[in-house]
């Protein structure tokens, strides 16, 4: 079983969006024709429509079974299902090999949610082990920006 230290070394990038500008000019960059890439906070599916091209398989998902079924009303040749995102386990009986998490969910932006949104990208990499998380959080970008790992003398 990997450890913390080995899940963070070098396996799951974290890539933080400030706006949905941002957050969307990220697809062509970190999505490719293998991923399996599960969407968390879809709406009513229009990331999820940028991302279905560029991909092998997409599922875009929201708590909100009112989006949802917006979302199979408009698009119905895409997959979308109900769920909670913070509810990993339930993320994980979805049964994929989610190669590319996408992250937006109402309310991750505010710096009070900060250590929500940390905690939150920490359990879907130690869980799901995708190669990327891309959140939508302006909180997580500024404090991401001001981060530098130390990396003492003794190591190098
Ligand atoms: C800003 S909208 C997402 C917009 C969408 N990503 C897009 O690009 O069009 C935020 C969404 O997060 C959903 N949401 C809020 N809490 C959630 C949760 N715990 N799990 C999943 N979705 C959630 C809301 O229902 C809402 O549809």
């Amino acid at each position: 079983m990997a450890t913390h230290n080995q899940i963070f070394e070098g396996y799951t990038d974290f890539i933080a969006t400030r706006g949905v500008k941002e957050y969307r000019e990220t697809i062509p960059v970190w999505v490719n024709a293998e991923d399996i890439v599960l969407e968390i906070g879809c709406e009513w599916g229009t990331t999820t429509t940028l991302i279905a091209p560029q991909c092998k398989k997409v599922i875009g998902t929201d708590i909100s079974s009112k989006c949802i079924g917006r979302a199979r009303e408009m698009y119905p040749e895409l997959h979308f299902e109900v769920l909670d995102g913070f509810d990993v386990r339930a993320a994980l009986e979805l049964d994929e090999p989610f190669s590319k998490i996408y992250i937006d969910i109402s309310g991750l932006s505010g710096y009070n949610s900060l250590l929500d949104t940390i905690a939150l990208l920490t359990s879907y990499a130690t869980v799901l082990r995708p190669e990327a998380i891309i959140v939508k959080s302006g909180a997580l970008k500024r404090f991401a920006g001001h981060c530098n790992a130390w990396r003492s003398p003794d190591n190098q």
